[in-house]
């Protein structure tokens, strides 16, 4: 009998429904919110009342998308955590009143795990192109930044994170206080194509072992940010292209920097990325140039997979049915945690 498993996404500001049949996506609807950006960040208030009003429609979308009769759902999967708790707590109740009414299991879904199996969602007429076991991901998204050795789906090991900022973090607040706009990572993105990389250099950190630190640089970038427009009062407006590009560079760096360190100890050049940085052009071509350059082999998320989405938790959902791990229906959200 065919597995079909309907994915919920509600951690931050996006909600999310996906329905996955035995490994392969049926659909994936994304409602993004678009009330946080005149406050320059996510207000977790309005947040969770607009995932109030997303959820119901966008499941709805979602299995009507995907041909799919909510009888026929074999169980749903949603994210428990990490992310904000209200917003969580919209999707985790929801999938409790969906299962209780429908009779079907419940799966609960770290949403870091989600992220890294992303890798892992097949699309109908589609060459499979998914990591072996074990493999290298370094997870970079606006709450992460983490490098991760996976052995299996369910099975992984943080070797190095952030310990204090995280990048997508870094690049949003400085962004933020540019004036360009929010989130920050696309933005930055955009310009650094048209910037000179070299044009300022900002401090890196030296921490040891496989972790990271992004406070200092941006502390960093925002003094002399202070000193040049004390001087100059449009220095942003004339320097644009070229602080996000070196700040963008400046970060990528530092992200290579360990990770490479990671795959020389470890022997495993079979190396992924994930999570919303993972959208950034700079770091895109950084993987590509290790390829390259050190024979790794690389696995780069589509676009849509890369920032918060259901189709990596129906997908994640998918895996951990096949294991019968099914979870209480007095199961919490938490806001806090990491993959152990
Ligand atoms: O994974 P994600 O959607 O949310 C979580 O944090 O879970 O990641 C969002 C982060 C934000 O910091 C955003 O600015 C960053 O990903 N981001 C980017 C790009 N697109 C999104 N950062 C750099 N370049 C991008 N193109």
């Amino acid at each position: 009998m065919s597995i079909i498993i309907l994915g919920i996404e509600s951690s931050c500001d996006d909600t999310s429904a996906a329905v996955i049949k035995d490994g392969v996506l049926l659909s994936s609807v994304i409602a993004s919110q678009a009330v946080h950006e005149s406050y320059g960040g996510v207000v977790p208030e309005l947040a969770s009342r607009a995932h109030q009003q997303n959820i119901v429609p966008v499941v709805h979308e979602a299995l009507k998308r995907a041909g799919v009769a909510k009888e026929e759902l074999s169980a749903v999967a949603f994210t428990r955590g990490p992310g904000l708790m209200g917003s969580l707590l919209v999707g985790v109740s929801f999938a409790k009143g969906f299962s209780r009414a429908l009779g079907i299991p419940m799966i609960e879904v770290n949403h870091l795990q989600g992220h890294v199996l992303a890798h892992f969602i097949k699309e109908k007429d589609e060459e499979p192109h998914q990591p072996e076991f074990p493999f290298i991901c370094l997870l970079v998204s606006g709450g992460n930044s983490q490098i991760i050795r996976v052995n299996a789906y369910n099975d992984m090991q943080v070797l190095g994170q952030t310990i204090d900022d995280a990048a997508g973090e870094a690049i949003d607040k400085c962004s933020k206080v540019m004036g360009l706009g929010y989130p920050g990572g696309p933005i930055i993105d955009r310009l650094a194509r048209q910037g000179n990389p070299e044009a300022f250099a900002f401090s890196k950190p030296h921490i040891p072992g496989y972790d990271y630190s992004f406070s200092g640089l941006k502390t960093s970038f925002l003094y002399s940010l202070r000193e040049w427009v004390k001087e100059d009062p449009d220095f942003v407006e004339h320097h644009k292209t070229d602080l996000a590009a070196s700040l963008e560079k400046t970060i990528v760096d530092i992200l290579m920097d360990k990770l490479r360190k990671v795959v020389k100890d470890t022997g495993i050049k079979e190396v992924a990325v994930a999570g919303g940085v993972s959208a950034n052009n700079g770091l895109r071509n950084a993987f590509r140039t290790h390829a390259e350059k050190y024979g790794w082999n690389i696995f780069i998320p589509k676009f849509g997979y890369t920032t918060d989405n259901a189709a990596m938790i129906a997908i994640t959902g998918y895996f951990k049915y096949q294991d019968k791990e099914f979870c209480p229906i007095d199961a919490p959200a938490y806001s806090r945690v990491t993959i152990k």
